[in-house]
């Protein structure tokens, strides 16, 4: 039987400097669904990439004395730079600049002109350059870009326009159907601050700059990055043509992204699609935002925190645990310092790293030669392998659900059982006493089989912590059998332990940090 589809995005981001962590925050998420899909058996295309065009970077690029090009290739490279640094394990990377891409758009809007979904006219109004977003009046914030708080610019050019606005009906319908955006109060946001007013038809062409795909039927006319940059959705798998990419993978599953950018996703990208006749993408999800003092994390503000300092600093697993286990994955998220010292002592180096620690050297200890095979079953054996059953299905119900910090939690709960284990059998205690040698052995050997098990379900997490934790058990990638110890299905099952070659002596998963002291540290990397 062939494997069902998974198609996952995140937003194309703007090369338009370096990214921060705000950026790894979304691709981190998408990431550990991916790696989760994958281990669920399922045939994953898990994309992302770097949206190129319009004033912004022409801007931006101009400032740096370059070409618009040039200047984007640089910071591409230190994207991807990124994504390799941060275990991202994408499929495919699109650009907006590459040719493929560029032509795709621009039969796509010829098909639309051809279509009469698009005419033009003139726009007079306002356009915010930082989110490349045309605003009207009333929308403002004191009058400023409501998203970003910048200055927004008059513009007044001849225009091509989209007919958004005879979607409505559609667009109002497809938010109420459950599950099409998550969290379900941003289907209300839109409803409520888009729809009812009455959504005005989109410009989708500017005159005013040229950095960007030319319009194959008036090339005065740039096409609208927003447009350019949505539909690479669908040009990533060869569209228009009927690639088997095409066939295959869409509808998306979901697009990932943060809430100021759900307007884009949830109207304009199923307006263009219903106006192409296509399947419209299965669920958009906006998560929160990190922030920073309070005020979202973004280039423009300049509060931005460099992930690269960070993973180099604390490792990827570490970062990658703090981003997705400190909120749930809806709500905004102060970053801080304090925070990400508070939550690697406590969770990584305390909980997870000691219980791994302990239990090796306990094993290496009293088992020199390996652990006997008898066993000796006591209370509270049973408890804790049943936490250890549950919990692969929990987990992978919170994940369906994108609740990662939910899924953590779970699976701390289980860290935390493991523990309190270690303290209520006291295996230093049973050392002593050579009749207790089988139920020694027991209690090590239930440690060792549901930190297996933890090392299992932490991997779409945490890429290279699983391997570590086997590594510091003596856990082969498969056992005398064949069987492997590393897939979901190794997880369901207890009693899969085996340590062949011993157990090695190997460095603490997670060093404890000393708090003052990293806090010195990284003031010194700030702007
Ligand atoms: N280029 C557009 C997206 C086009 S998608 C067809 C864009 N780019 S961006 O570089 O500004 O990236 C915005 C996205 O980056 C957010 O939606 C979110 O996924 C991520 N984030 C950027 N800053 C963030 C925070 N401070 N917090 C959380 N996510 C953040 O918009």
């Amino acid at each position: 039987m062939s494997k069902p589809k998974f198609y996952l995005t995140t937003p194309i981001y703007y090369p338009s400097g370096k990214l921060h962590i705000g950026h790894s925050y979304t691709t981190v998420a998408a990431d550990t669904l991916a790696r989760y899909k994958r281990m669920r058996g399922f045939d994953v295309m898990f994309l992302t990439g770097t949206d190129e065009h319009g004033q912004k970077i022409e801007r931006r690029a101009a400032e740096a004395g370059m070409s618009p090009q040039d200047f984007v290739d640089q910071i591409v490279s230190s994207i991807k730079d990124l994504w390799e640094l941060m275990d991202i394990s994408y499929d495919r990377f699109i650009r907006t600049t590459d040719q493929q891409h560029v032509r795709s758009i621009e039969q796509i809007f010829t098909r639309l002109y051809e279509r009469g979904e698009i005419y033009k006219s003139t726009y007079e109004g306002l356009y915010c350059t930082p989110c490349e977003a045309f605003w009207l009046e009333g929308q403002l914030d004191e009058g400023k870009c409501p998203d970003c708080g910048a200055e927004v610019e008059l513009t007044n050019e001849e225009c091509y326009f989209f007919r958004l606005s005879k979607y409505t009906e559609r667009l109002q319908e497809l938010l109420e159907t459950p599950g099409f955006l998550e969290p379900r109060s941003r289907a209300r946001e839109m409803i409520n601050n888009f729809l009812k007013p009455g959504l005005e038809d989109l410009a989708v062409s500017r005159t005013s700059f040229t950095w960007g795909v030319r319009l194959p039927f008036d090339d005065k006319h740039v096409v609208y990055v927003w447009v350019d940059a949505l539909f690479n959705y669908l040009t990533a798998l060869g569209f228009p043509d009927e690639t088997d990419d095409v066939k295959r993978y869409w509808p998306a599953d979901i697009h990932l992204m943060a809430k100021e950018i759900v307007r884009f996703h949830s109207l304009i990208w199923p307006a263009l699609l219903m106006a192409l006749d296509l399947p419209l993408p299965k669920k958009v999800f906006g998560h929160g935002w990190l922030l920073f003092g309070g005020d979202k994390m973004s280039k423009s503000k300049g509060n931005v925190v460099d992930p690269v300092i960070l993973c180099n600093r604390y490792g990827v697993d570490a970062i990658r645990y703090f981003l997705l286990r400190e909120v749930p994955f809806g709500t905004d998220c102060n970053f801080s310092t304090e925070a990400l010292i508070t939550r690697i002592n406590s969770d990584l180096a305390n909980d997870l790293g000691n219980l791994v620690s302990r239990t090796a050297a306990m094993i290496r200890k009293y088992f020199p030669e390996g652990l006997i095979d008898e066993r000796v079953t006591a209370s509270p054996d049973p408890e804790l392998r049943q936490m250890a059953t549950e919990l692969p299905a929990k987990v992978a119900a919170d994940l369906d659900e994108l609740q990662y910090s939910k899924a953590l939690t779970e699976i701390w709960t289980l860290v935390s059982r493991t523990n309190k284990y270690i303290d209520e059998t006291m295996p230093w205690v049973l050392a002593k006493d050579p009749e207790a040698k089988t139920r020694l052995a027991t209690v090590l050997f239930n440690l060792a089989d549901v930190l297996r098990i933890i090392a299992v379900l932490i991997g779409p997490f945490m890429p290279s912590t699983p391997n570590k934790i086997r590594t510091a058990l003596g856990i082969p990638e498969q056992n005398a059998a064949g069987r492997s110890l590393t897939d979901w299905e190794s997880a369901l099952e207890l009693d899969l332990y085996c340590a062949p070659s011993g157990v090695p002596k190997t460095d603490p998963l997670f060093p404890r940090l000393d708090l003052e002291k990293e806090l010195e540290a990284l003031e010194q990397f700030a702007d």
